[in-house]
């Protein structure tokens, strides 16, 4: 069978991620990278050993030599490049979040169906090992109805600057950089119960710390601490219609004595912990039981969790299999999120 002909646009940091996964993977030949920067382009496609490289992802797209893009652009691009792919016959593996607002969410969903062609969207902390074992014991309801969630995605130094801290780019801070894999991955394990409303705040009060010296953190491709609009600090509870509600928290730097990720499930029958490691509670004989479960890797593992992301993106895109990260997804977090920094605006609680 002849390999499948992948191309990333976009060349920063996360693109690091897609391209050793897509380089040791068996059935994938990458022949083609994109970057506004045309060094940065051009040193992965050597390192990388793909046959071209661009500076202009139109000219990409009108290749025959691809047959799948990686999208890891700054966001506001993600809805433009995934529509243009698509219409070009490609399938597309876009990073997370699917874009910044509802409105071209729906566009890139429109796309989609149109075409006919994969969109998985880059939801990768789903692939990882210690969330893949929890489906199990999920599907085969050993948590029962799951009503709560609790996920905090706390930095207190992480701004990561450049687009990621300019609002025209990225669409907003942590909630809409960290948010979209904590919220979708409650949202995700809870079995994607409709959304009610949401009540949100979000706070600009510490800046970007940029200042502070000797604690490194992960940082922008091109790096600026110049501009900064985007909040610090967001927090908010989703309610859903089932009844169900997940508390959230997410910050690129705060007061605090470390970093924390933490995400928690509730259920009638049994709970679990995503983060920072795998748990899974239960009752049995009148006693509470704390299990857990001896794995490899009971956290999030960041290549392999790509590894993994990209494998199956290349049997979707084959037909083996239907994308478990699919753009409907993608739409209903830009529509939580979106009503988050509505509601953080307004002062109100939103109903969706
Ligand atoms: N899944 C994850 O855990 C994860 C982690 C980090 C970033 N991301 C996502 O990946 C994307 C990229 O983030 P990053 O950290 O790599 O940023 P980065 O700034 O390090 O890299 C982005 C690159 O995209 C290039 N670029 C921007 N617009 C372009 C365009 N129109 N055409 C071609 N190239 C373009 C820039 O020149 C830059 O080299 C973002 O959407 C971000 O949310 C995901």
């Amino acid at each position: 069978m002849p390999k499948l002909k992948i191309a990333v646009i976009g060349a920063g940091s996360i693109s690091e991620a897609h391209l050793n996964a897509y380089s040791v993977h068996p059935e994938v030949e990458l022949t083609a990278i994109c970057d506004l920067n045309e060094a940065r382009a051009q040193e992965k496609a050597e390192r990388f050993h793909a046959a071209s490289f661009y500076t202009d992802y139109k000219a990409l797209l009108a290749s025959p030599e691809v047959d799948a893009v990686s999208i890891c652009t700054w966001n506001q691009s993600h809805a433009e490049i995934a529509i243009a792919a698509l219409a070009a016959g490609k399938h597309v593996l876009c990073e997370k979040p699917l874009c910044k607002t509802v409105e071209e969410a729906l566009k890139v969903q429109e796309a989609v169906k149109l075409s006919g062609k994969v969109l998985q969207v880059g939801y990768v902390r789903r692939h990882g090992m210690n969330v893949q074992i929890l489906r199990k014991f999920i599907d085969a309801g050993e948590l029962g109805e799951i009503y709560y969630a609790k996920a905090s995605s706390l930095r207190r130094l992480g701004n990561p600057g450049g687009w990621f801290s300019d609002s025209e780019r990225s669409g907003g801070g942590p909630l809409i950089d960290l948010g979209v894999h904590s919220i979708d991955l409650c949202w995700y394990l809870m079995g994607k119960p409709k959304v009610k409303s949401v009540s949100g705040n979000t706070y600009r009060k510490l800046g970007n710390r940029s200042h502070i010296e000797n604690l490194s953190y992960y940082k922008a491709a091109d790096y600026n601490a110049d501009k900064n609009d985007v909040e610090d600090l967001a927090n908010a509870l989703i309610r859903f219609e089932n009844g169900a509600s997940i508390l959230f928290d997410a910050s690129f730097t705060l007061h605090a004595s470390k970093d924390e990720l933490s995400i928690k499930l509730y259920g009638d029958k049994g709970g679990a912990e995503v983060e920072p490691e795998l748990k899974i509670i239960a009752e049995k004989h009148a006693t509470i039981l704390n299990m857990t479960p001896q794995v490899d890797h009971p956290s999030f593992q960041f290549q392999p969790g790509f590894d993994a992301e990209i494998s199956h993106f290349v049997d979707c895109c084959r037909g083996r299999l239907e994308t478990i990260c699919p753009v409907e997804d993608g739409v209903e977090m830009i529509r939580i999120l979106t009503a988050i920094y509505e509601s953080a605006a307004s002062g109100q609680e939103i109903y969706l």
